[in-house]
This record gives structure tokens, C-alpha cells and sequence, in this order.
């Protein structure tokens, strides 16, 4: 390899061969392990599209009803960790409270398989199916509610909603928060699955590597638009006001958040879904104001960026926070959410990653000084 191969930020660079997510950016289209996304949102749960990520085929009737019973039998929290989440430092965050957990969860797994070869990310599923009811649990504690145990009839979606409000959500809510995980739980080669399969290539724990990508993911340009997004609504404040502000913001060369994205130069598919389930939850309760809202920025957006030659697209945050907030999740655990979802992908990651190992080692363009002599303390300026 020679230094004219250099790319920032690893742009267009190929770093492994992978089997699990494939991206048409130009196309819009995304699938997991060969199965759109349209498809899984519409035909498969969270449980089931997790067996998908972590076992390479969908499950039988059988395996799922087995996976479904291992998943739900793990979302309880043992006491330890119903006292971390209590305890949790006011100012800390609920990224930083889901990596406490993770550490914490790998003291509970016995070190032959913490650190077997391949590393058993399938039978550690609890990292998976404790994380939402971590944040389901936070939520109620800041509330000064009781900790409340899942229920094992509802979806992974459901029973969050169930945590998070003490009572069980409608069919209908169940399954948008249900799909709302399916769409986040795998999207290739990102930053936090990148640094997932960084960490399982030295042969860590699938802990570690799953604390290091939450990590990856708290920093604000890989998680945290949908946070922006609802930020946005509110600072634009009125509908009258979108056509100035998106002027003024533009003309300044502000971001319009929840617009564009790195690898779809279409609509990203995932948003296509996001928008219809925040329609039928604005009919349903016979309130459009916030999709027309969105939608009512979107075209301003676009056409302005027509003008200019830029096609640019809603992504999928653009929707997803306004499909939370009506949800009634507060705000900070969107992005938490995020990683409860992608935990799926990160496991499935790092299955991969140990099947054909080869530790990351890329290399710096040396950019510094020449080698030079030493100067002694005394004659330093
Ligand atoms: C995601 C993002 C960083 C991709 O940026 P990118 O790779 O530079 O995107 P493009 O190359 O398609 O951008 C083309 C042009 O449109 C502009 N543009 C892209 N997204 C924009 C946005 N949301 N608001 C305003 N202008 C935008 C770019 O600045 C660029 O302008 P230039 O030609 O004057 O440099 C960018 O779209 C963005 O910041 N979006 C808002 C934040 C967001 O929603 N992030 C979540 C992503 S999942």
C-alpha cells in the first residue's frame, strides 16, 4: 500500500468483506442479510429480525418461539443494576449509563465464555434485551415511579412502551415502536460498527466491543438528529415562520437536521416507513399538525436545493423523533434508543468480524516535523 491510497475519515475505503447489510444509496434501497427493508418493516418484529442479524437466515416457527422466550427472558434487571440505574449520576448520560450496564453484564458471564474464540455474542443476548429496559427503568426512576417488571406477552417495541408509561400501548403504537427498531438495527459500516469490529478484531469481549460503539454512537454526527430535528421544530415555532427561517438558515449556510445523507443520494427507505407511521399515529389520533409540519419543511427544503442542483432527502431522523415524541419518549432517549436497536447489528458484527479474523491496522500519512535535536529545558522559549 503506498501513501497516495490516503482517504479522511476512511471515505470509500473497503476495510472488510461483510455478508450482513447491503446499501443502494443511489436506489434508496437497504437490506438486511438479502431481505428489504420494506419487507422486515412490514412482515417481521424486532425479536425475529434479530435471530435474522445473528443466526444469517430467518428462523423457523420453532427457533423463533425459542429465541422469542430467550429474548424476553432476559429483559429483567437484576437488582445490582436496577440500583446503578438509580444511582446514576444526575449529570451523567443515558449513553454513558447503557455502557455501565454492558461492563456490569460482563461480570455476570462466566470468563470461558466471555472469552471464548467465538466469543458467544448469541448467548450474551442479554446485552441486547436489557438495554431498552435500562432506559424504559431510567426513565421511570427520574419520575420517581417503581421499577416495573416487562411483560413477556408484548413485542420488544410494546413492552418498552409498557415500561415507559405503566401501561400498555395500542396495537398499533406497539408495533411502530416495535418497527422503529427493526429499521435501526443494522446499517453497514458506520462509525459505531466500525469501531465494534476494531474492538472484536483484537479479540476483546463482544462487551467490550459493544461499549466501545455506544461510544462511537453518543458523539453528535453519527447519533442525535432526531434529537436536532424536534430542536428545529421548536425553534421554527410556527408554520408560517418555516418559509423565513429556512431562508435565513440557508443563507447562512445553516443544516436543515434531518436532511441528506453520506451514503443515500435518494430517499432513505427507512424514511419512506418513518413518515407513513408517523401519518397513521397523527390520523389516529386526529392531529396532523406536526407531519404537516415536517412536510411543509421538507418542501421548502427541497425545492430550495432544487434550485441549486442539490437533490437533497429527508433521512430517516428526519421523521423518527416526531414518531417518538408522539410516542411520548422524551427526548434524550432517542438517541439510546438508537443503540438498543443496533446492539442487533453490532453483535451480528462482531460474529462476523471473528469468523475471519484480521486485527485493524491501518496507518497515518506522517504530516510532522522533520526528525530534529533535542532542545534542553533551559534553552526552550
Ligand atoms: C448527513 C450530511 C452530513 C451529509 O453531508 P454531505 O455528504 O456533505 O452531503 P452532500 O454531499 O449530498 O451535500 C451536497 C450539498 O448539500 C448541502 N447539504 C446537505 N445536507 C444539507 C442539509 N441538511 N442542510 C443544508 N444543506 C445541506 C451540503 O452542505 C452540500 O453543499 P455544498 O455543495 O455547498 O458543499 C448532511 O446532509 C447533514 O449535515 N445533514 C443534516 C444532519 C443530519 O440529518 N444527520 C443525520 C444523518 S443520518
Amino acid at each position: 500500500m503506498t501513501e497516495t491510497t490516503y482517504a479522511k475519515g476512511l471515505e470509500g475505503v473497503i476495510a472488510a468483506e461483510s455478508e450482513i447489510c447491503r446499501i443502494d444509496g443511489v436506489g434508496g434501497k437497504l437490506y438486511y442479510r438479502g431481505y428489504s427493508i420494506e419487507d422486515l418493516a412490514r412482515h417481521s418484529s424486532f425479536e425475529e429480525t434479530t435471530y435474522l442479524l445473528l443466526y444469517e437466515k430467518l428462523p423457523t416457527a420453532d427457533e423463533l418461539a425459542d429465541f422469542t422466550a430467550r429474548m424476553r427472558g432476559s429483559r429483567e434487571l437484576k437488582p445490582p443494576v436496577q440500583a446503578m440505574v438509580r444511582d446514576f449520576p444526575p449529570a451523567g448520560l443515558p449513553m454513558e449509563l447503557l455502557q455501565s450496564v454492558i461492563a456490569y453484564l460482563s461480570g455476570t458471564v462466566e470468563h470461558q465464555i466471555r472469552h471464548s474464540a467465538t466469543c458467544n455474542c448469541r448467548r450474551t443476548m442479554h446485552q441486547i434485551a436489557q438495554l431498552s429496559t435500562v432506559l424504559a427503568t431510567y426513565q421511570r426512576f427520574r419520575e420517581g415511579r417503581p421499577y416495573l417488571p416487562s411483560r413477556p406477552d408484548l413485542s420488544s417495541g410494546a413492552n418498552f412502551l409498557y415500561l415507559l408509561r405503566g401501561e400498555e400501548p395500542s396495537e398499533q403504537e406497539g408495533r411502530i415502536m416495535d418497527t422503529a427498531l427493526v429499521l435501526h438495527a443494522e446499517h453497514g459500516f458506520n462509525a459505531s460498527t466500525f469501531t465494534a469490529r476494531v474492538v472484536a478484531a483484537t479479540f476483546s469481549t463482544c462487551y467490550c466491543s459493544v461499549s466501545a460503539a455506544i461510544g462511537a454512537l453518543a458523539g453528535f454526527l453519527h447519533g442525535g438528529a432526531n434529537e436536532r430535528v424536534m430542536d428545529m421544530v421548536d425553534e421554527i415555532g410556527s408554520i408560517d415562520n418555516i418559509e423565513p427561517w429556512l431562508d435565513k438558515t440557508l443563507a447562512a449556510h445553516g443544516k436543515v437536521m434531518g436532511m441528506g445523507h453520506r451514503v443515500y443520494k435518494a430517499k432513505d427507505p427507512r424514511a419512506i416507513v418513518m413518515e407513513q407511521m408517523l401519518l397513521d399515529l397523527c390520523e389516529q389520533r386526529g392531529d396532523r399538525r406536526l407531519y404537516d409540519f415536517l412536510k411543509k419543511i421538507e418542501a421548502g427544503f427541497r425545492k430550495r436545493m432544487e434550485e441549486k442542483d442539490k437533490p437533497i432527502y429527508p433521512n430517516v431522523d428526519f421523521f423518527s423523533g416526531a414518531v417518538y415524541s408522539m410516542l411520548g419518549i422524551p427526548r434524550d432517549l432517542f438517541t439510546p434508543i438508537f443503540a438498543a436497536s443496533r446492539a442487533s447489528g453490532w453483535l451480528a458484527h462482531i460474529l462476523e468480524q471473528r469468523k475471519d479474523n484480521r486485527l485493524y491496522r491501518p496507518r497515518a500519512l506522517y504530516v510532522g516535523p522533520e526528525p530534529r535535536a533535542w532542545v534542553p529545558l533551559n534553552e526552550r522559549a
